[in-house]
């Protein structure tokens, strides 16, 4: 009993360092203005005390920056003892297992749509194993590395990025490499067994990585982590990622002419793309991007549109260790920003990423493309097409 209580005295003296600390940086600046005044000191308590958010994740969020928090969670620091209960939910369990106390934590789980169920039973996942690795794609240190979203059953996208804008190899004098990042097309989602078809692919063209997990539109955030993972093991020394949907041409010449024209200081802290700002989540049930109130509230932070963003292998590698600190959320684009966030970080906003197209009058002008990086959607035709235009060396754009 008593050893409990010295406990709970210690963990309030680590809070009120913490806020100590806080009200010491913020007075600094005044002080320096004019410091002759005196300190003020707060006539009435001036914090408030940790409440649980109301929406899921933004709980699972104040529970990892709990467990993350340096001054709280030393090395054998008795934390947990002084905890409300709600916030010593050890949430630090990875496990794959579906985690069913969702389903009371979640007020209205019962009547959530199916691929809420789904995403919040496997929230606490962050890892599948691996199908199909190239583990020595990257042998030669790309320059760039093209790592395409794509399901299995799109054959034809990622021969035509093979044909057209992904080809591999040296590309503009620089080495270019290309990979697809597959999950599972399951037979749960109805989807006819295409595995040895693959598998022939894989072997023709040494170029796929899959893992075995259910490739369906809210496990993409699981595609980002795993591919995170897998770039941080196998292709480190990448320079450059080119990270976007099959559905999207890009101009690789203009992105290398891009990269080239970086200075190293921009360079590597890079993350540009059709950056989205002051969005916040959609509330109407019938849109792809719905989220319910007692899943998510507040704004998300600046996030680079899905279809295709342009970063460092340094930035990626800082992202990837932030990911544990930031809850799963089911918007894999949305999540990336909010792994940038925690680094203190934003995507930054650059007009050649046209992820909602370009005016339609434009779109058969071949010198329309010249000094585009990304135009979403075209299909495998259009890539072929356009990469054709811009390939051609009299093509005459003045
Ligand atoms: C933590 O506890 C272990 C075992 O009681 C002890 O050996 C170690 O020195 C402690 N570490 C710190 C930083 O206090
Ligand atoms: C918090 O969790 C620890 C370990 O699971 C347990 O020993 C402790 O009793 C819990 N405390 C409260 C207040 O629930
Ligand atoms: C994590 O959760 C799984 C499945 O619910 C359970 O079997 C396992 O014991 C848990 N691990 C820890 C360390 O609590
Ligand atoms: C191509 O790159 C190599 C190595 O980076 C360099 O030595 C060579 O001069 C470049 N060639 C051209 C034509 O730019
Ligand atoms: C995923 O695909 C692999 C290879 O095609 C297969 O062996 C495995 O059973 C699949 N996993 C699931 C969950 O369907
Ligand atoms: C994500 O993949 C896992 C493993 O295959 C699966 O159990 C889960 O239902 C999937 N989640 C969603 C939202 O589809």
């Amino acid at each position: 009993m008593h050893g409990c209580r010295k406990k709970l005295k210690y963990f309030w003296m680590s809070l009120m360092t913490v806020f100590i600390i806080i009200v010491v940086v913020s007075r600094n600046p005044d002080q320096e203005k004019n410091s002759k005044s005196k300190v003020l000191y707060p006539s009435a308590t001036f914090w408030k005390s940790l409440t649980p958010h109301q929406a899921f994740w933004n709980q699972q969020q104040q529970i990892l920056d709990l467990h993350n928090n340096p001054i709280l969670n030393r090395p054998n620091s008795t934390l947990s003892d002084g905890l409300p209960a709600w916030l010593n939910n050890t949430f630090v369990n990875e496990s794959c297992e579906p985690d069913f106390r969702v389903m009371t934590q979640v007020k209205d789980f019962s009547s959530l749509p199916d691929r809420f169920k789904d995403f919040l039973l496997y929230m606490r996942c962050r890892s599948y194993p691996m199908i199909v690795d190239q583990p020595d794609i990257c042998r030669d240190q790309p320059f760039l590395l093209l790592a395409i979203k794509s399901l299995t059953p799109h054959f034809d996208r990622r021969q035509a990025i093979r044909e057209s804008w992904g080809q591999a190899g040296l590309i503009a004098n620089k080495t270019v490499v290309t990979i697809f990042l597959l999950g599972n097309t399951t037979a749960v989602d109805n989807f006819p067994d295409l595995s040895h078809m693959i598998r022939f692919e894989s072997f023709r063209h040494r170029d796929i990585l899959q893992w075995d997990y259910r490739d369906s539109f809210f496990n993409l955030t699981m595609k980002e982590l795993l591919f995170l993972e897998w770039f941080n093991t196998r292709c480190p020394g990448a320079n450059f990622i080119f990270k976007g949907d099959d559905d999207v041409f890009v101009n690789t010449l203009q992105i290398i002419d891009f990269l080239n024209s970086l200075s190293p200081a921009k360079a590597q802290d890079l993350f540009v793309g059709d950056v989205i700002t002051n969005a916040g989540p959609h509330r109407d049930k019938k849109v792809k991007y719905f989220i319910p109130n007692t899943m998510y509230e507040g704004p998300y932070p600046p996030y680079a549109g899905g279809g295709g963003y342009l970063y460092s292998g340094h930035l990626a590698k800082r992202i990837h260790s932030v990911t544990r600190q930031v809850a799963l959320y089911p918007i894999d684009d949305v999540y990336t920003g909010m792994c940038l966030r925690k680094l203190g970080l934003a995507p930054e906003k650059h007009k050649a990423f046209r992820t909602f197209d370009i005016e339609e009058k434009f779109r058969n002008n071949p010198c329309a493309y010249k000094s585009l990086m990304l135009v979403h959607p075209r299909t495998p035709q259009d890539m072929i097409r356009i990469w054709a235009w811009l390939s051609n060396p009299d093509l005459n754009c003045q």
